[in-house]
């Protein structure tokens, strides 16, 4: 092996369009082995475009490329690979093939050849090979397991072992920590030090974290509107140069938080259990007007929450009440029917409908408010909505009719929460909404959360992000083992007290 030896891949001129869509102009990029290099920008820069260039996914691109100083030609996958260059895309579950076991996955790449299937498999050897691989990536699972029963970060890892036994010599994750718990990040941080100073491996990682970014990363690159902007050693920017560099704008790094007059009781749930024990003894209340944060770590059953109050879990025991009426919630159709609303966090399994344009995904959670009285959908009038929506959110789109499958990451996660601020509801469920998408979107969501409490709704927002949750809600709740075990008032708390209380602390 060629362990010790430098790589370089560069990047030059690369240029590529879409359809009403001009993603990247002319951007220099280059990584050498050994190193960790950032790459960021806000919701559709331009980072995961960039990246499937050198994926090999597109081949009408502009620019060159080469490697080690020679012009190389990658214009398919197997281009790529064949240059050890191994990408785990945002879309981490359609890379891995559910119904096969870890080790096949791993060793995908040895069981297919250029022409199709191999005529003959070596399974002792596929399987020891796996094994080794996945002690590399400090995986401890059988590797018969199916890949659908493992958890999202072991799918990370079984890529990420995927790639080391192509013989990678360039990794590239995008945003890899993005559904990670803090624990979870550490452990592939540890992972991405051991590869790049131990194994030679040269690491492109994109984040909207920005502390990931410092902790991590030797070099960053920034990328808008499909420019390189900047591209300096980490040890040159602050937080605010860089968020001023994705944005080009200044910017104001606090919450909005918008005064509201806070009203009477709108909702309530008491003890409530899910069928199964997902969450158990769940009470909980909302006033109109009121933003009320749900922490927790990751695990502590906010989002099993979130899908028991919206009928997407079963309901065991408990009542829950709106107005004063209990609900009879026994699916999300009936919840929305009785005026919730939820912002799942798997966007993409439950969230939007990927091959369905940008306005009917806005305008499908709430059609009552579309069509006459003889049930006939008036267009126009959704197509208003939906463009008023794509504009408070700056979702980055050439046109409401736009496939949402070809939006990026960050502004596929703006469309489902947008879908969910036009329905009218009375009780609004936001489940980790900010995933994923980039500072300045996250001020817009806060914005016009803010603004859907001065109309008197209710608001439950479920996140980790500590800060977060300071800076928004009015009272939080803290869940630790399935339950609801404190409840505070935000202005009176702490990040530390609530921390105490998530780590089960009494
Ligand atoms: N296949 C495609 N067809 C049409 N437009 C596309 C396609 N792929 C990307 N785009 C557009 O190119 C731009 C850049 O998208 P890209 O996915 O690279 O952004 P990104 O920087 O990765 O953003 P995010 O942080 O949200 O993941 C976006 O406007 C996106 O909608
Ligand atoms: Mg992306």
């Amino acid at each position: 092996m060629d362990s010790q030896q430098k790589h370089s891949i560069e990047m030059k001129g690369i240029s590529i369009e879409f359809p009403g869509v001009k993603a990247l102009t002319d951007v220099d990029f280059k990584i050498g082995s050994g190193t960790i290099h950032a790459l960021i920008g806000a919701n559709g820069a331009g980072k995961s475009t960039l990246m499937k260039v050198l994926g090999g996914v597109y081949n009408h691109y502009m620019g060159t490329i080469t490697f080690d100083g020679t012009a190389v030609n990658i214009k398919t996958p197997r281009d790529s690979i064949k240059l050890g260059v191994a990408v785990v895309y945002q879309e981490v579950d359609t890379a891995l093939i559910p119904y096969l076991s870890i080790a096949e996955n791993i060793m995908l790449d040895a069981l297919v050849n250029d022409m199709g299937h191999r005529q003959f498999v070596n399974w002792k050897g596929i399987r020891a090979a796996a094994k080794e691989y996945l002690k590399r990536v400090n995986l401890d699972l059988d590797i018969r397991t199916l890949v659908q029963d493992v958890s999202l970060a072991d799918k990370q890892r079984i890529l990420v072992a995927r790639a080391l036994a192509g013989n990678s010599r360039f990794l590239i994750l995008d945003e890899p920590t993005a559904p990670l718990s803090q624990t979870e990040t550490d452990e592939l941080f540890e992972l991405m030090r051991d590869l790049a100073q131990n194994q030679n491996v040269g690491i492109i990682f994109i984040s909207h974290r920005l502390p990931e970014i410092f902790e991590i990363c030797d070099t960053v690159t920034i990328l808008r509107d499909g420019e390189k902007v900047a591209e300096k050693p980490i040890s040159e920017f602050t937080q605010k140069d860089i968020v001023e560099h994705m944005l080009g704008r200044k910017f104001d790094e606090t919450y909005p938080k918008t005064a509201v007059d806070i009203g009477s009781t709108l909702f309530e749930i008491k003890n409530l259990s899910e069928a199964n024990g997902a969450i158990h003894d769940v009470n909980l209340a909302v006033r109109a007007g009121e933003i009320v944060g749900v922490t927790g770590l990751v695990g502590a059953g906010k989002t099993e929450l979130c899908k028991t109050i919206f009928g997407a879990l079963r309901i065991g025991s408990g009542d829950i009440i709106l107005n004063g009426n209990p609900l009879k919630i026994n699916s999300p159709h009936t919840a929305v029917k009785q005026g919730l609303a939820l912002v799942p966090e798997e966007r993409r399994k439950e969230g939007v409908l990927v091959e369905e344009p940008v306005y009917i995904n806005l305008t499908v959670a709430s059609l009552n408010n579309f069509s006459n009285r003889f049930d006939f959908v008036n267009t126009t009038s959704e197509r208003v909505a939906a463009k008023k929506i794509i504009n408070e959110l700056g979702i980055r789109t050439p046109s409401e009719n736009q496939k949402v499958a070809f939006l990026s990451g960050g502004n596929q996660q703006k469309v489902a929460v947008g879908k969910w601020l036009i329905a009218d509801a009375d009780v609004y469920i936001f489940d980790e909404p900010t995933k994923g998408v980039d500072v300045g979107a996250k001020h817009d969501i806060f914005e016009l959360i803010g603004q859907l409490a001065s109309d008197g709704k209710g608001i439950i927002y479920a996140s980790s992000e500590i800060p977060e949750i300071m800076g928004i809600s009015d009272r939080t709740y803290v869940m630790y083992d399935r339950t609801i075990v404190k409840e505070l008032e935000t202005t009176e708390t702490t990040e530390e007290e609530i921390l105490f209380y998530s780590a089960g602390g009494q």
